[in-house]
């Protein structure tokens, strides 16, 4: 039987033309409300951390400034777009969140950003990362969705947009409407403390606007073959992507978390 493909294999894979970049245009997209809503946990400097599928690894580049006296563990299945060893000021491991595991109560503080949602056993993936926080430690999360593509003025990138959250969810099992029902999933899993709340960065020439594009130049082929998206449509979506009077929006960020019971 052939295996499904996953986030990485091929599509969004670490080492493809523009990966690099798509990832540091969502970074750029998203720390800052990723910082926001870190400090309203009660990070401590001395605290465990874990930046889980940590991509670029800005989030734990944060961490680390935060918690001095603590430790930072970022992991990827592929660690290919972290900066050199001696510039971190963490540790890394490559690291599969979907097999490889860590000791039960490890963590005080985990993060995970845009990643549970292209895994397609997310919520026994999330069950997992709650047994690897020490009782009382934080779980932040945060996920992608494509509510705000509905709404879109603008029919033809609607369209494509439209087709890009159908063409990733066909091609590697990625949930683009997940994110909407949180914090019930982290209630599921057992945490306590729970909230959740949103954050819709624009597209047009924005970082957005990149991370936008550079999705639609690796779902091409997926997007005229088998969406109906056509060649001018594309061109379209190029333009806009460059034009500073243009703005939309595309996937919003949705944040939730919650808190392991101390017993
Ligand atoms: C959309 S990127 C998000 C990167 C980063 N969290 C951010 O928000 O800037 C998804 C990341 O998850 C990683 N990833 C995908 N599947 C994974 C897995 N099974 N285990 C660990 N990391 C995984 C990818 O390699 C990629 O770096």
């Amino acid at each position: 039987m052939e295996r499904d493909e996953q986030y990485g294999e091929e599509l969004f894979a670490h080492g493809r033309r523009g990966e690099a970049a798509r990832l540091a245009a969502l970074a750029a997209a998203l720390d800052d409300s990723t910082f926001r809503w870190l400090e309203r946990l009660p990070v401590r400097p001395n605290w465990r951390c874990l930046d889980i599928g940590t991509g670029t690894g800005t989030v734990a580049a944060w961490l680390s400034r935060r918690c001095p006296d603590g430790r930072v563990v970022a992991t990827d299945r592929d660690t290919a777009l972290l900066p050199p060893a001696a510039e971190r000021g963490w540790e890394t491991l490559e690291h599969d969140v979907t097999v490889d595991g860590f000791p039960d109560g490890s963590f005080d503080l985990i993060h995970v950003r845009w990643v549970l949602s292209h895994l397609r056993d997310r919520e026994a993936v999330l069950a997992r990362i709650v047994r690897w926080l020490a009782p009382g430690g934080w779980v932040l999360i945060q996920d992608l969705d494509r509510f705000p593509i509905a709404s879109s003025p603008h029919p033809v990138y609607r369209k494509v947009s439209e087709a890009m959250c159908d063409a990733v969810e066909a091609r590697i099992g990625t949930d683009t409407s997940w994110a909407r029902t949180f914090p019930a999933p982290l209630r599921r899993a057992g945490l306590i403390d729970l909230d959740t709340e949103a954050f819709v960065a624009p597209t047009g020439a924005t970082a957005m606007g990149r991370f936008w594009l550079g999705s639609a130049d690796q779902l091409r082929g997926d997007l005229l073959e088998q969406f109906a998206v056509t060649e001018p449509e594309l061109r379209y979506m190029h333009e806009q992507m460059v034009n500073p009077s243009y703005r939309d929006f595309a996937l919003a960020s949705v944040a939730a978390w919650g808190r392991r019971p101390e017993r």
